[in-house]
């Protein structure tokens, strides 16, 4: 025991030494994190697939408010890997955010890289993802903060909590997958699963016994930690005979709603309660998928876990999830339409900066030679995508350190200055059909002050300054627009892309510079020593 702490702490003085501006948290949560090769086998084929320390999905980082947190990240495959720690606001941290040629080069094979960052006034379920080629598609996991100690959930206690975490699952290796999908000009083919913490559940092939099931306690409460860790898909989350009550979304408290069902995009964390208050029996919990593009194939499958009753019989059937047609944007829609923030999360009523990006998806003409390999978009043309109508090419420099040392060519000097009140609207103006795009932005939340379908017109749109919900990733629905508002207040270069990762593939990306304000509380501290170089 004294042995172990007195490493501890000789192992945290340096740090603290490098990173003296950095927020000092409370206590000091440590991990070691090895991003490793690990072999799998589902739906009856055994695949090699990248993970962290051999567990899939990843292990789950927990820690309390306000709380520093320290991840030693050692790559033991052979591939480029960075990991994200997903809806962190990374206060004064930008070096720890961990999208690959932004903020950092990728950890190469053999080597680490440890990220610090202090989780300032922040609770919740969040995620952790790889963020360099499509790696997160099986290197992620769930981020759980409580509350201080001391500090009640503002609804009834639960008596247990779960996670769930959704992936989408290919037989093919994803790095290979991007490349095939990058090359080909078209789009990305239907994952060969759905994934519930790493499990089909009986509607596929082979996977009867292949099932997560969280055993439950008839009259009790549970509060699941819903995550999505999907790659190209949203997707439905119901349970049969249940309903959800929403108590928060990206990692903020909102008003109590209740719903049927719900949908999640990549990226987004949802904390339902549930009663088990139903008949005993086993009730299933499933994911289907939400798909808003015409003519896009997608796995149609809806992967399940189980809700089990104690009880309950082992070989009784279970029941049915019920779900919505997988288009049903009404349905969709609702729950981000209805949903409140439960307290006052500091609104900015007066902006200094108004901004408006298009984003969407594009089809350009076949240059290539060869077509029929190349040119595999609709028409014979090549997917697009673009943000202001400028499709983000991945440079081969990171940003920060290009910003940092002040390297001409890859910023530009035009965004808002420190502590600017922004109000940013994206218009969803695809060109080949419209398609939600669940948009991310890196170092910040946001309130969502409004949304609808058709062009956004300043002068009719409804606002709701009083309590809309703050958010990390927003679904910007299918031909229309959602208006956003938060304060560009912490200095570094912050990534903003649509979190359906073949979109970011395809450009709907781009990257905010946060210039610094005044003093060292208002400054991008210097790079930690052992940031990766390109
Ligand atoms: Cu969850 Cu830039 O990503």
């Amino acid at each position: 025991m004294a042995c172990s702490r007195s490493l501890l702490l000789s192992y945290y003085v340096p740090l603290s030494f490098a990173h003296a501006y950095w927020p000092v948290g409370a206590s000091t949560r440590f991990y070691h994190f090895k991003v490793q090769t690990l072999r799998v086998t589902k739906l009856c084929q055994t695949n090699d697939i990248v993970t962290v320390n051999g567990k899939f999905p990843g292990p789950v980082i927990y820690a309390q408010e306000d709380d520093r947190v320290i991840v030693r990240v050692t790559n033991q495959t052979p591939h480029n890997t960075t990991v994200h720690w997903h809806g962190v606001r990374q206060r004064l941290s930008c070096w720890a955010d961990g999208p690959a040629y932004i903020t950092q080069c990728p950890i190469q094979a053999g080597r680490s890289y440890t990220y610090e960052f202090t989780l300032v006034q922040q609770k919740g379920t969040l995620l952790w993802h790889a963020h360099v080629s499509w790696l997160r598609a099986t290197v992620h996991g769930a981020i759980v903060v409580y509350p201080k100690t001391g500090v009640p959930y503002p609804f009834p206690h639960p008596y247990e909590e779960h996670s769930l975490v959704f992936a989408e699952y290919w037989h093919k290796d994803v790095l290979r997958l991007e490349e095939d999908v990058m090359s080909s000009g078209g789009g990305a083919p239907p994952a060969d699963a759905y994934l519930i913490n790493g499990s089909p559940g009986p509607l596929y092939n082979c996977s009867a016994t292949d099932v997560y099931e969280i055993a439950v306690v008839p009259g009790k409460t549970y509060l699941l930690r819903l995550v999505s860790a999907s790659l190209n898909t949203e997707h439905f989350f119901a349970i049969a005979d249940h309903r959800l009550t929403i108590v928060e979304a990206d990692g903020e408290y909102t008003k109590p709603l209740t719903v049927d069902s719900l949908v999640i995009a990549p990226g987004q964390t949802i904390n339902v309660l549930v009663q088990a208050d139903r008949p005993i029996d086993t009730y299933d919990m499933a994911m289907a998928p939400f798909m808003s593009a015409r003519n896009v194939p997608f796995q149609k499958t809806p992967a399940v876990a189980h809700f089990r009753y104690s009880g309950a019989g082992p070989e009784a059937p279970s029941r049915p999830a019920e779900f919505p047609a997988f288009n049903d944007s009404l349905t969709a829609d609702f729950a981000l339409s209805n949903l409140r923030s439960l307290n006052d999360t500091g609104v900015p009523l007066v902006v200094d900066a108004n901004l408006l990006f298009t984003i969407g998806l594009a089809v350009e003409q076949c240059h290539s030679p060869h077509p029929n390999a190349s040119c595999r978009g609709p028409g014979g043309g090549v997917f697009a995508a673009a943000m202001n109508n400028i499709a983000f090419v991945e440079p081969t420099v990171s940003l920060l350190q290009a910003y940092y040392d002040n390297t001409n060519g890859y910023y530009t000097e035009d965004f808002p200055g420190f502590g600017s009140r922004v109000q940013l609207v994206l218009q969803n103006t695809g060109t080949v059909g419209t398609e939600n795009h669940p948009v991310h932005l890196h170092g910040h939340s946001f309130h969502v002050v409004g949304h609808g379908t058709g062009n956004y017109n300043p002068t009719t749109a409804q606002l709701n300054l009083a309590d809309p919900p703050y958010m990390n990733t927003i679904g910007v629905p299918a031909g229309g627009w959602a208006a956003i508002r938060f304060v560009a207040d912490n200095p570094g270069v912050w990534f903003m892309h649509c979190h359906l990762e073949v979109h970011a593939s395809w450009g709907l990306a781009m990257a905010f510079v946060v210039k610094d304000g005044n003093g060292t509380m208002e400054s991008l501290p210097h790079p930690p020593a052992d940031l990766p170089r390109c």
